[in-house]
């Protein structure tokens, strides 16, 4: 695996590459686990033998609010270095902040739209804009064909796609399956956070979003029962419900009435200094 962490390094070491088949791009923000693995993985099938699988590590200090936890955000380089290599990554980009953003901030930045109102963005005021100014910013230096995001995120994905639609980059979302601990919890590179205390409560997220598909498969679900079976379990379990909702998948609206499927189930709650967040989509 090549390592480079300079723009001008990376666009090189990309033109040496020569491919024949697609480049697929998997953006991170380090601290990998499985799922960022499957992640990998996946680019690894799509970008086949002629076409290569390029990762970034970045933690973007403009998706960070000021009360965040960008300054304590884990950075294990060395063994995400490895994990990379191991599972087949041919070229990682891995600026630090100030080949990023050179002259401090952006300033021209990219606004997310109205999907980037609600739910996380509601509460993170500025974080889609971050993640769409530096993901565009990405995109133009790493020049992908296919880039694969988790739908752990699930608003994330549902933002960037209509950034690559609207603004017509050339490259294709490709969104791969959650990935979860045995217990169900999601993955994510916060749950290191987690005290031996608070680890098995924070499965009851995903728990409350199987017992509100449990509802809606089983027939009419009102959508304010199902939102608040869903907070009352996360609530039960001693963590703090920022929002447990059934939502529209594309549009993100919060269901009418009574719950139609496809629908998407969204959840964040924090415990402790811990905020965890997770997602389950009922197509049917
Ligand atoms: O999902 C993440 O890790 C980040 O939000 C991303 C897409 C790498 C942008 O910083």
């Amino acid at each position: 695996m090549i390592v480079v962490s300079g723009i001008a390094e990376y666009r090189e070491a990309r033109r040496k590459m020569n491919l024949s088949g697609p480049l697929v791009f998997v953006p991170t923000m380090g601290a990998l686990h499985a799922g960022h693995g499957a992640l990998i993985s996946m680019a690894r099938g799509l970008a086949g033998s002629a076409g290569a699988v390029v990762a970034s590590i970045f933690v973007n200090p403009s998706q960070f609010g000021p009360n965040e936890d960008f300054h304590r955000y884990p950075r294990p380089f060395a063994a995400d270095t490895a994990l990379l290599n191991e599972l087949g990554t041919d070229l990682l980009f891995a600026p630090d902040v100030s080949r990023m953003y050179p002259a401090g901030p952006a300033v021209v930045t990219v606004d997310p739209g109205p999907l980037a109102d609600v739910l996380e963005g509601a509460i993170r005021p500025g974080h889609f804009r971050g993640v769409c100014t530096v993901v565009a910013k990405l995109l133009a230096i790493v020049t992908p064909d296919i880039l694969i995001l988790g739908r752990k995120d699930y608003q994330q994905q549902a933002v960037v796609k209509q950034m690559i639609q609207d603004l017509n980059f050339c490259t294709s979302l490709v969104v791969a399956p959650t990935v979860r601990e045995p217990d169900g919890l999601a993955m994510s590179s916060r749950n290191r956070y987690l005290s031996a205390d608070q680890r098995p409560r924070a499965a009851a997220i995903y728990q409350a979003l199987q017992k509100g598909r449990d509802m809606v498969l089983t027939g009419r679900a009102d959508t304010a029962s199902l939102n608040a079976l869903m907070t009352e379990h996360i609530n039960r379990a001693g963590l703090t419900v920022d929002y447990a909702l059934a939502c529209d998948p594309d549009t993100l609206a919060p269901c009418a009435k009574y719950v139609e499927c496809p629908v998407v189930l969204l959840a964040a709650a924090r415990l402790g200094n811990t905020r965890l967040i997770d997602n389950l989509l009922i197509e049917k």
